[in-house]
């Protein structure tokens, strides 16, 4: 699939890639690898997830795209940072806290960045495409649900969109991302309430009594100072047999990762010393690259599993 192809096998998607290019026309030849080798139920999924992140984006699909543009070159630049030093320039919640999550300036651009990216990235597109059909799909009927970090809203909405989903939770510890995700679920004609509520996953104080049989934590591990220790937290939380989505890019710089890891296993191990039984994996590398090419050159990979709590 070129790009010139798209419009009939994807009209909603090529409006937007059309739109993207538009404002950045560079960005031609990075779209061009992401759809090339795009497979007709790949471009079926892309096309559907179009349809949601333009209804999310609805007249401000312009504000979209320049801070999808601005996200990559913030990314950009911690990746020169990081292929310096092997590091990611910061390690401390409270310093992200401050110059990101709680500051709208920085946060609202981002999060429209992160959203594009969800069609736009190969490996996030793969990940919200396996956390819909496989995780949602294998959710008990009546399942009551929790992301820790709905961000721009989109996966929390597809759970509540979801027929077997009973109640819906979303916590985060940015007000911004709150608000975006009440946006999302407005503007996508979601008639149900979502308990939306201001949380640190690292406060343990703030679940206590709480139980879910779905919880996820998409992109964000890799935000924390101490992903086991959230990883036990989600493991309290989760009734008998709950079933756990996490979504973690390995060698993933950008400006609010402080945990490195350096290999998917280094997930799977952890998530599996928390107390899961994992249910499934898939390694996602980046755009244009195969897995072994991305693990030969430390570069991003979605590690995503699927795993369930004891019974
Ligand atoms: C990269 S976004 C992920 C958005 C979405 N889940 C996705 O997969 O695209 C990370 C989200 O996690 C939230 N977050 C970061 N640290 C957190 C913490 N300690 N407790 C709760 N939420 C946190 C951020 O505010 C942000 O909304």
């Amino acid at each position: 699939m070129i790009l010139p192809d798209l419009p009939a096998a994807a009209p909603v998607l090529a409006r937007i890639v059309a739109a993207v290019l538009d404002r950045w026309p560079e960005h031609r030849g990075y779209l061009d690898r992401r759809f090339r080798d795009e497979t007709p139920e790949g471009l079926a999924s892309a096309e559907t997830l179009a349809g949601l992140v333009a209804a999310i984006a609805g007249d401000d699909l312009g504000r979209v795209i320049d801070g999808y543009r601005h996200m990559c070159g913030m990314i950009n630049d911690e990746e020169i940072h990081f292929r310096r030093t092997g590091r990611y320039r910061l390690s401390s919640f409270a310093e992200v806290e401050a110059a990101i999550y709680a500051d709208p300036a920085c946060m609202a651009p981002y999060l429209d960045g992160i959203l594009l990216s969800q069609l736009l990235w190969r490996n996030h597109a793969d990940a919200i495409g396996l956390y819909r059909r496989r995780f949602l799909g294998g959710n008990r009927p009546g399942y009551r649900h929790l992301e820790i970090g709905p961000g721009h809203g989109l996966l929390l909405a597809l759970a509540l969109a979801d027929p077997a989903c009973a109640a819906a939770a979303g916590w985060d510890v940015s007000a911004t991302s709150l608000g975006r995700t009440a946006d999302a679920l407005a503007r996508l004609g979601i008639g149900r309430v979502a308990d939306l509520r201001a949380v640190d996953v690292a406060d343990r104080d703030a679940f206590s009594g709480a139980s879910f049989d779905s919880l996820v934590a998409s992109e964000v591990l890799e935000h924390l100072e101490r992903p086991d220790l959230a990883l036990e937290t989600f493991c309290r939380l989760a009734a008998p047999g709950a079933r756990l989505f996490l979504n973690v890019p390995v060698n993933s710089p950008a400006p609010d990762h402080i945990f490195l890891f350096e290999t998917p296993e280094a997930v799977v191990d952890m998530t599996r010393a928390a107390g899961f039984a994992i249910e499934h994996t898939a390694f996602l590398p980046s755009t244009g690259l195969t897995l072994d090419r991305a693990r030969k050159i430390a570069a991003t990979i979605s590690a995503v599993i699927i795993a369930r709590a004891p019974d």
